[in-house]
C-alpha cells in the first residue's frame, strides 16, 4: 500500500527517494512520484508505471535536489492516473494550476482525510485550484492557505483540522533545508543521518525504505509533528499537551534498527511467492527455533500472571491472517480448553459487542502495520480488555508496539502479496500460544507437552515432504487454469484452510473461489455442482474422516470433480472423477500447517498457467495501512 520517504541533506536525495520507493514497492502500489527543492521551485515527476519507469523520467527531467519527498500510491480516492499520483502542490488563489510554475508546498500523504469534501469546498471558496480528485490535494492547499513563513506552524494548524488517518511529509518552496512530518493513524518514521559528518535527516513510512541509508530510527507516536531540517530535528506533539489543540515538545528514542536490505534475491525461483513458499521450512524452523519447552514468558515477562487471570480469547486479525486465528480456536478450544473468538478487525471495531475484563486480546498480522487491526485492538482496550499479546512478523512495528506481550515469528520479509511463509508461522506460534495456555490452566501433561514439541521439530522435515509434491501439482494446475470457478472443501480445523486456499486462487489467480465446510455443502453450494466446477479438498485422517467421505460422495453425485489431498491411511483413491493426491505422512493437530502448502502451490501454479503478476495481483496491496 502508500509508501513514504522524505529527506533533507546536502547531496542529491534522489537516488535514496528512488532507492527507498524501491523498497516498499513490494507492498502493492499503482502510481509513483517524487518532489524536489530545485533552483528555488518545486519539480516533480509522477508515473503510473513501476519505480523503475519514474527511475528513468526523473533522470530524462533532470531532477535532482537537497530536499524532496517521494510516494507510491495505491488509489482510494481517484483513478490511478498520473494527475492523482502524489506529490501534489498547492494551488493558491492567483496560481495557475495547470501552468509549469507550481505553488509553493509539495506533500505526500498515506491514510484517508475523512472531512476533505467540507475542507475542499471551503478552499475552493478561498480561490484554491483542485487538480485531482484525491483527499491528500486538500491538505497541501490547506497548509498553503496557512502557511505565513513557518512550514512547521502552518502543518501543525493544518493537521488540527483534519478528520481521518494521516502520515504526511511535506516541504516548501520559501524554506529549502526543511521537510515537515506528521502522523495520526498512519506510521511515520524518522531516520537520523548517519555518514560521518552528516547533517542529514530522513522520513519514512517504514524503516526498511531508509535499510543502507540510516538504522537511527524514530517511531514517531499518535499525533506527532516533526521537522526536519539540516543537522536537526524537532517533534512536537498533540497528544499529552496540557491545553486541548496544543503542541508541546516531546522526545522519542533513537533506536538502532536491523532494518532488512531490501528484496531479496530470487535465487532459483520465477517468482517471491513460490520461493516463500519453499522458505516454509525454514520459517517455521526459525520461529520454533529455541523452543525447548513450553513457558508462557516465551511471550514475554508477566504472560504468566496474564495467561493465570484470563478466561476467555478474543482474537483480531484480517485476511490470512484472519485464517490463522480461525485455525487456532480449533486449537485453543480443544487443547487448552479456553473459550475462543475470532473477528475480522474491520467488522469488530464497529460492532458493539460485549467486552469481559478477563479476555486475551490476540492481533495477528504479519506487518504489524494493518489500519484495521490496529484500530480494532484499540478499541478492545478501551472495552476496558487490557490484556494484549500479538503474533507478529515485524518486531518494530506498530502492533509490537502497542501490545503487552508478543510472540515474532521469523518468516523473514515476505514479499508476494498473497501470503504464505507469514501464514504456517503464524500457525507455529499460535500453537506455541496453544499450549502454553493449556499449560497454565492445567490442560497440558509433561508427557503431552514432549509430544507436542518433538511434533513441532519434526516441522521442517515435513513441510519438506509436502513441497515434493509439487509436480504433480503443477499436473493439476494446468487443468485448473481453464475453469473458472471452484469450490474448496475442509472440515474441522482444516476448514479455515479451505478457506485460505480459496482466498490464494481467488487472490493471484482470478478464479472465482469458495471454501464451505464440506457438512454445509446440502445447503446451498451443492446447487453450484457441475462437471464444471472442480471441487478441491483437505481430507486429513481425522475423527471427521468418514463424514467427509460421505460429503465427497454427494459431490460424485451431481458428477462433480473432486481433487483431493488426502492422508496415506484414509483409503480415498484415484478414480474417474476422483483425483488423489496423497499427503506424506503427518502428526494430527499440527496437518494444518502441512495441508494448506499444496493450496498454496495449486494457486501459484495455476496462476502462472494463467499469466497473472504473482506477486502483485490487481489491486491489492501487501500492507493495508488504511481503512
Ligand atoms: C493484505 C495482504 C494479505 C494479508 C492482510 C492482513 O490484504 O494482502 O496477505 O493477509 O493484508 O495483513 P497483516 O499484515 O495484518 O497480516
Amino acid at each position: 500500500m502508500c509508501g513514504i520517504v522524505g529527506a533533507v541533506s546536502q547531496r542529491n536525495i534522489v537516488p535514496i527517494l528512488i532507492e527507498g520507493l524501491k523498497r516498499l514497492e513490494y507492498r502493492g502500489y499503482d502510481s509513483c512520484g517524487v518532489a524536489v527543492h530545485q533552483a528555488g521551485e518545486l519539480r516533480r515527476s509522477r508515473s503510473t508505471s513501476r519505480v523503475a519507469e519514474l527511475d528513468t523520467l526523473v533522470a530524462a527531467d533532470r531532477v535532482e535536489g537537497f530536499t524532496g519527498i517521494a510516494h507510491t500510491r495505491w488509489a482510494t480516492h481517484g483513478a490511478p492516473a498520473v494527475h492523482n499520483a502524489h506529490p501534489h502542490f498547492s494551488h493558491g488563489p492567483g496560481e495557475d494550476a495547470y501552468t509549469a510554475r507550481p505553488g509553493r508546498i509539495a506533500l505526500v500523504h498515506n491514510g484517508i482525510i475523512e472531512n476533505h469534501d467540507e475542507l475542499r469546498a471551503e478552499l475552493r471558496a478561498k480561490g484554491y485550484v483542485f487538480t485531482s480528485q484525491t483527499d491528500t490535494e486538500v491538505i497541501a492547499h490547506l497548509i498553503d492557505q496557512l502557511y505565513d513563513g513557518d512550514l512547521f506552524d502552518a502543518v501543525k494548524r493544518a493537521t488540527l483540522q483534519l478528520k481521518g488517518a494521516y502520515a504526511i511529509a511535506v516541504f516548501c518552496r520559501d524554506e529549502p533545508h526543511r521537510v515537515v512530518g506528521a502522523r495520526e493513524g498512519s506510521p511515520l518514521v524518522l531516520g537520523v543521518g548517519t555518514m560521518e559528518g552528516a547533517t542529514e535527516n530522513f522520513l519514512a513510512s517504514d524503516a526498511m525504505a531508509l535499510a543502507g541509508v540510516t538504522d537511527q530510527i524514530i517511531y514517531l507516536e499518535e499525533g506527532d509533528v516533526v521537522d526536519l531540517q539540516l543537522g536537526k530535528y524537532w517533534i512536537e506533539s498533540a497528544h499529552g499537551a496540557e491545553v486541548r489543540g496544543r503542541y508541546a515538545r516531546v522526545e522519542r528514542p533513537v533506536r538502532t534498527v536491523q532494518a532488512h536490505t531490501g528484496a531479496a534475491e530470487l535465487g532459483p525461483y520465477r517468482h517471491y511467492m513460490q520461493k516463500e513458499i519453499f522458505e516454509q521450512p525454514r520459517a517455521v524452523g526459525d520461529t520454533l527455533s529455541g523452543v525447548e519447552s513450553i513457558t508462557p514468558e516465551l511471550f514475554g515477562d508477566g504472560a504468566y500472571a496474564v495467561f493465570k487471570d484470563i478466561e476467555q480469547v478474543l482474537i483480531l486479525a484480517c485476511g490470512t491472517s484472519y485464517y490463522a486465528g480461525s485455525t487456532a480456536k480449533y486449537w485453543l478450544e480443544s487443547i487448552a480448553k479456553i473459550p475462543t473468538s475470532v473477528e475480522i478487525a474491520s467488522e469488530y471495531r464497529y460492532r458493539d459487542s460485549v467486552p469481559h475484563p478477563k479476555t486475551l486480546v490476540v492481533t495477528i498480522s504479519q506487518s504489524g502495520e494493518t489500519a484495521d487491526t490496529i484500530a480494532a485492538l484499540k478499541h478492545a482496550r478501551a472495552l476496558g480488555m487490557p490484556h494484549t499479546l500479538t503474533i507478529c512478523n515485524v518486531a518494530t512495528s506498530a502492533m509490537v508496539r502497542e501490545c503487552k506481550l508478543a510472540y515474532i515469528t521469523h518468516a523473514g520479509v515476505e514479499i508476494g502479496v498473497a501470503s504464505t511463509k507469514a501464514f504456517t508461522t503464524q500457525l507455529a506460534g499460535l500453537f506455541l500460544l496453544t499450549l502454553a495456555l493449556a499449560q497454565v490452566r492445567g490442560h497440558l501433561t509433561d508427557e503431552q507437552e514432549a509430544a507436542h514439541v518433538k511434533a513441532m521439530r519434526h516441522l521442517p522435515v515435513a513441510l519438506q515432504a509436502v513441497l515434493a509434491l509439487e509436480p504433480q501439482v503443477i499436473a493439476w494446475a494446468e487443468e485448473f487454469a481453464r475453469k473458472e470457478n471452484a469450490l474448496f472443501l475442509g472440515r474441522g480445523l482444516h476448514y479455515p484452510i479451505a478457506l485460505e486456499g480459496a482466498l490464494k486462487l481467488k487472490e493471484i489467480s482470478y478464479i472465482h473461489a469458495e471454501a464451505y465446510p464440506a457438512g454445509e455443502l446440502k445447503h446451498g453450494p451443492l446447487a453450484l455442482v457441475t462437471a464444471a466446477m472442480p471441487v478441491v479438498t483437505v481430507a486429513p485422517n481425522d475423527t471427521l474422516l468418514e463424514k467427509l467421505k460421505s460429503n465427497l460422495q454427494e459431490v460424485r453425485a451431481r458428477g462433480g470433480e473432486l481433487f483431493v489431498f488426502a492422508d496415506a491411511d484414509t483409503h480415498i483413491e484415484s478414480e474417474p472423477g476422483i483425483h488423489v493426491i496423497r499427503m506424506p505422512e503427518h502428526y494430527g493437530p499440527l496437518s494444518p500447517i502441512l495441508h494448506v502448502v499444496p493450496l498454496q502451490l495449486l494457486a501459484y501454479h495455476t496462476a502462472c498457467a494463467r499469466g497473472t503478476d504473482v506477486d502483485k495481483p490487481r489491486n491489492l496491496a501487501k500492507s493495508v495501512t488504511v481503512e
